[in-house]
């Protein structure tokens, strides 16, 4: 172990081996008329009633209201859960911070089904917890009784992404209900769920141990904005009501909610097409010999290298101004993970592997 001195020694011990986030840092690719498809964002962006909305704010002197009632009555009424479930935060981020405070301790276990976000492991290692992975399918769907089998008496929390990130693929509802009938603290996050249908989170209000993590980043297009949701049982909801910071979200995340459901026509209507432009993508990257796409409920899809180098592949990307994620995938290694963008930007992707595959001679 390295030894610490300095001011060092004051910090936190579970923070001396934790690393930066990849999104933390500076990224040494000149933006300008790139097509980023890296962060799964909406490429049709929010709608027009958001910006005009913001535009025409004046109160900026003013706190946002600390009680979240407006907020907290316009999510109920989208999710058909009532206002007393939900906690709005600074993205749903926000919220897996404050729910990992809430719950764990010290050498607690959290149990998550990888590959998938990293940002569950990172938030329990900042708080001290002990992550246990449990790997996923070679499907990438996650196994019930693995799940079960790596529960302990240190167990606290069982994480499952559903749609999962960055495979984009999706348990069905009868899986998730055996986790939650272990009666164990289970977080479902559902930030991709627009794209898929099949919610549970009606389900907080049957279950005691149930916590369900959504968002308006994707499906409404306002991820700078950073808003954010859990559904929760009403009395975990009055335990992070204590913790979260009274104005956690700003006064445009409220009107960018507000004029979203206002809109929500125009939205799911890019929904739509964003799905539709998802079925296109998968079927045309079906077609490349190099790559397998895994079938996505999500907006983007996990490529799998088959031949040739995915570095050199996402290099070549680069070079053409395409910008995507890499994960890297157990069993694969570094993987392609392409967000789904306009009809011309997916045009765009599948013209450039198609060069990339003849320059390098793996198709
Ligand atoms: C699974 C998952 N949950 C949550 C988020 C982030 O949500 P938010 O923008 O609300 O913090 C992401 C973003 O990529 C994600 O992939």
């Amino acid at each position: 172990m390295s030894k610490v001195d300095g001011i060092e020694r004051f910090i936190r011990p579970s923070l001396t081996a934790l690393q930066e986030h990849s999104a933390s840092k500076p990224r040494n690719i000149n933006m300008e008329n790139i097509i980023k498809l890296n962060a799964n964002e909406n490429p049709y962006g929010c709608s027009p009633r958001v910006l005009q909305a913001i535009a025409a704010y004046k109160n900026l002197n003013l706190y946002p209201a600390g009680s979240q009632a407006e907020l907290k009555r316009l999510i109920a009424e989208y999710t058909g859960v009532n206002a007393e479930n939900i906690i709005a935060g600074n993205g749903c981020e926000e919220l897996l911070d404050i729910v990992i405070r809430a719950f764990i301790d010290h050498d607690d276990e959290v149990i998550h089904c990888t590959p998938s976000w990293d940002m569950f492991d990172i938030k329990t290692s900042i708080y001290g917890g002990k992550l246990v992975t449990v790997s996923r399918n070679p499907d990438f769907l996650f196994d019930v009784p693995s799940v079960k089998a790596a529960i302990t008496d240190r167990t606290k929390m069982i994480v499952i992404v559903n749609p999962n990130n960055p495979t984009g693929t999706m348990n069905p509802p009868e899986d998730i209900l055996e986790i939650i009938d272990t009666g164990l603290p289970v977080v479902v996050d559902e930030a991709y769920v627009e794209f898929s249908g099949g919610s549970i989170s009606k389900l907080v209000n049957k279950y005691e141990n149930l916590m369900v993590f959504r968002t308006f980043s994707k499906w409404a297009g306002i991820a700078g904005i950073r808003i954010g949701y859990g559904i929760f049982p009403a009395k975990i909801a009055a335990y992070l009501n204590k913790i979260r910071s009274p104005f956690n979200v700003n006064v445009f995340a409220l009107l960018a909610v507000r004029e979203s459901l206002n809109d929500i026509d125009y939205l799911i209507n890019n929904v739509r097409t964003i799905i539709e432009e998802r079925d296109r993508l998968f079927t045309n990257l079906s077609k490349l010999k190099f790559l397998r796409p895994v079938p996505s409920c999500t907006n983007f899809i996990l490529g799998l290298v088959t031949n040739g180098s995915a570095e050199n592949i996402n290099q070549k990307l680069l070079d053409k101004r395409i910008l995507i994620h890499t994960p890297n995938i157990p069993g694969w290694g570094l993987s392609l993970r392409f967000g789904v963008g306009k009809p011309e930007h997916n045009d765009a992707v599948i013209n450039a592997l198609q060069e990339i595959g003849e320059e390098m001679d793996i198709n």
